[in-house]
């Protein structure tokens, strides 16, 4: 089984990924780090709770940053995910409680326990990793693999023409997680732009694990309309569970290889500048840059197959 730590914002999309990464027998997760993004952090994490007691997992919930490491807050877009961050679906709040580590200290402690062991896999804005990292540097050589959700390298943003939602809620954040010297995969609006997930696919799941395919269904059609009034879509894009199916099968997306940084002020801000490997510039900022694994193109009834079948059963 592979460990990993789930950094999250729940929000919509965050619930699907987090319910099917704890169907995975092949995932052990260790923990669920939560932030500001979609919801104000203390709704993520009551949120994040929530999911643990609908799949019935005894995962602890770290909370952490409440607002951006350098820039002002940015607006809650509840018009994507409602106030509730589900959808407005007025679910019961949970009964248990946050871990008593902040997320950053929760990400240290165990990528320290299970050196070369823990993959990352970010689903919001990217300041508890920027923070794990100011407070102990030492993590990027202990963790296995980064796997965040966030940028675009060559597709329009979603909140700016270049900005996806994510990046531009933490620039800074996310700059030093794509310089830092560890293996980060981004998965970004170039691939979960190329899939939608439909309420067929809800519907099915639904029939056969009535709880959380219910609570998923329920949650869903708030997110759906958006997708609908927005962009006349029948069904919604699939960002943040296409993390999970990658860490699951790496061998449903193509990647490209170079460096990742982060516009962090101005009309730019936010966007992922992707510079492919074996490029050179003169500029110092493309220096040695770690290489970043970026994908670029999905399989997305595969995807979707791993997704359906994984919350089925
Ligand atoms: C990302 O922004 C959030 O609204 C979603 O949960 C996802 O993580 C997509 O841009
Ligand atoms: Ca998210």
């Amino acid at each position: 089984t592979r460990k990993i730590i789930i950094d999250t914002d729940p929000g919509i999309d965050d619930a699907m990924a987090i319910l099917f990464a704890f169907q995975c027998s092949e995932l052990e997760v260790l923990g669920l780090t939560t932030t500001y993004g979609n919801v104000p952090v203390e709704i993520s994490t009551k949120n994040a709770i929530t999911l643990t007691e609908i799949a019935g997992v005894n995962v602890p919930v770290a909370q952490g940053v409440a607002v951006p490491s350098v820039i002002a807050p940015r607006p809650f877009p509840d018009f994507v995910h409602g106030k509730d961050g589900f959808g407005d679906i007025n679910y019961p709040d949970p009964k248990g409680s946050a871990h008593a580590l902040s997320a950053a200290e929760f990400i240290i402690e165990q990528v320290k326990a299970h050196p070369g062991e823990v993959t990352i896999v970010a689903l919001g804005p990217l300041g508890n990793l920027g923070k794990a990292l100011e407070l102990a540097p030492e993590i990027a050589d202990l963790v296995d693999e980064v796997v965040l959700m966030g940028g675009a390298a060559k597709e329009y943003g979603n909140v700016s023409p270049v900005a996806e939602a994510n990046i531009i809620n933490d620039p800074h954040a996310a700059d030093k997680v794509f310089t830092a010297p560890w293996q980060v995969t981004m998965i970004g609006l170039d691939v979960t732009h190329q899939v939608c997930l439909g309420n067929d696919v809800l519907e099915r799941i639904r029939a056969k694990n009535p709880s959380q395919g219910g609570f998923l269904y329920d949650c869903a059609q708030f997110y759906i309309n958006f997708y609908s009034d927005r962009f006349n879509m029948d069904g919604c894009y699939f960002h943040d569970a296409s993390t999970i199916a990658y860490v699951l099968d790496p061998s449903i997306f193509e990647v490209e290889l170079g460096a990742v940084r982060v516009a962090c002020e101005g009309i730019a801000m936010g966007q992922t500048i992707f510079r492919p490997e074996g490029v050179s510039y003169p500029e110092p900022h493309w220096d040695n840059m770690p290489v970043t694994q970026v994908c670029m193109e999905v399989d997305g009834e595969r995807m979707l197959k791993l997704f359906e079948d994984k919350l089925s059963a």
